[in-house]
């Protein structure tokens, strides 16, 4: 591709960003679509996130997306925000208005194209969500907004799932998350469960931790979700498989939460055959080993 006057920016501010699969997604997506586009990573210093948006916004940047530890934080540096976001409290794309931008969180509907995409239902249906930091909460609300029948909210800190619960129980005006010790599994009913792994146990290169040790556990999972990539199979992921259930990783979460975000930029609609595209690529990266 050749960058020239016309080529526009997009971005990814966070600390650290150098791991990040971000500018593999969105270059190659503009590759693909054949747009005059070119995304990079931007490493911001902590507390200086609203000088980096500022600047942004002066530098005409097309968009940002926002990563860990800010997505909280940049809340305060927007200039409108959509109604999802603002009710999740956590923002992962910026969108240029004029004079500043406006943030969104496709992080959730990314995941829930990624669910749908393979047949997984959320609507009705009885749920275990592992966790309740910053990504098992907005997958709380996801499904409480999606119409889940129940989510049972499994955490090691019991506070910080009851306050979750409480939450977006009050938000979506239903009694749909109910919070629970980590230790409690046992005290869920009997039944096959969509379980998703929200915590960070597991995460490589903690590649033996799983949250739930207990075999016992994985005979009420019918299909497993687990927000980690890497692994490419995570410790839960392979004893829900051992128990006969489905499993899948968050890569394709990681892929729809960059589409959508490059449609919000660009005004376009990304294809399957493009999406499976990307995929492959990123696919390639993990069997590459790099
Ligand atoms: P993220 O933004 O990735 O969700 P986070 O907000 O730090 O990160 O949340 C991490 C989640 O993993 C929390 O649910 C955390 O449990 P606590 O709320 O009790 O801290 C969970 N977690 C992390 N390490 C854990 C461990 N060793 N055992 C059980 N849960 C763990």
């Amino acid at each position: 591709m050749e960058i020239n006057g016309k080529t526009r920016t997009c971005g990814l501010i966070g600390n650290p960003v150098e791991h990040t699969l971000s500018p593999m997604i969105h270059n190659t997506l503009a590759g693909i679509l054949g747009q005059n586009m070119v995304y990079v990573p931007f490493l911001v210093e902590h507390g200086q996130v609203a000088e980096a948006v500022t600047g942004a916004a002066a530098l005409h940047l097309l968009g940002l997306n926002v990563t860990v530890p800010y997505k909280s934080e940049v809340i305060a540096s927007l200039q409108e925000i959509d109604d999802l976001a603002k009710n999740i409290g956590a923002v992962n794309t910026l969108v240029q208005t004029k004079g500043g931008y406006k943030g969104y969180n496709t992080d959730m509907e990314g995941l829930y194209r990624a669910m749908t995409g393979e047949g997984i239902r959320i609507e009705g249906e009885q749920i275990i969500l592992l966790g309740a930091g910053g990504a098992a909460r907005a997958v709380a609300y996801l499904c409480a907004v999606k119409g889940a029948k129940r989510v049972y909210m499994l955490n090691r800190t019991w506070d910080k799932a009851k306050a979750v619960a409480l939450e977006v129980n009050r938000a979506v005006g239903r009694d749909v998350i109910m919070p629970m010790l980590l230790t409690e599994y046992g005290k869920i009913p009997e039944g096959k469960y969509l379980a998703i792994q929200g915590t960070s146990v597991g995460l490589a290169p903690d590649e033996e931790g799983v949250v739930i040790a207990d075999e016992a556990f994985y005979d009420k999972i019918h299909t497993g979700f687990d927000l980690i990539y890497s692994p490419w199979e995570t410790r839960f992921m392979k004893m829900t498989k051992a128990h006969g259930g489905r499993a899948y990783n968050g890569l394709k979460m990681l892929l729809y939460q960059g589409i959508i975000a490059y449609e919000l930029w660009n005004d376009v609609c990304v294809s399957e055959m493009e999406a499976q595209k990307v995929y492959e690529k990123l696919k390639e990266h993990f069997n590459s080993g790099d």
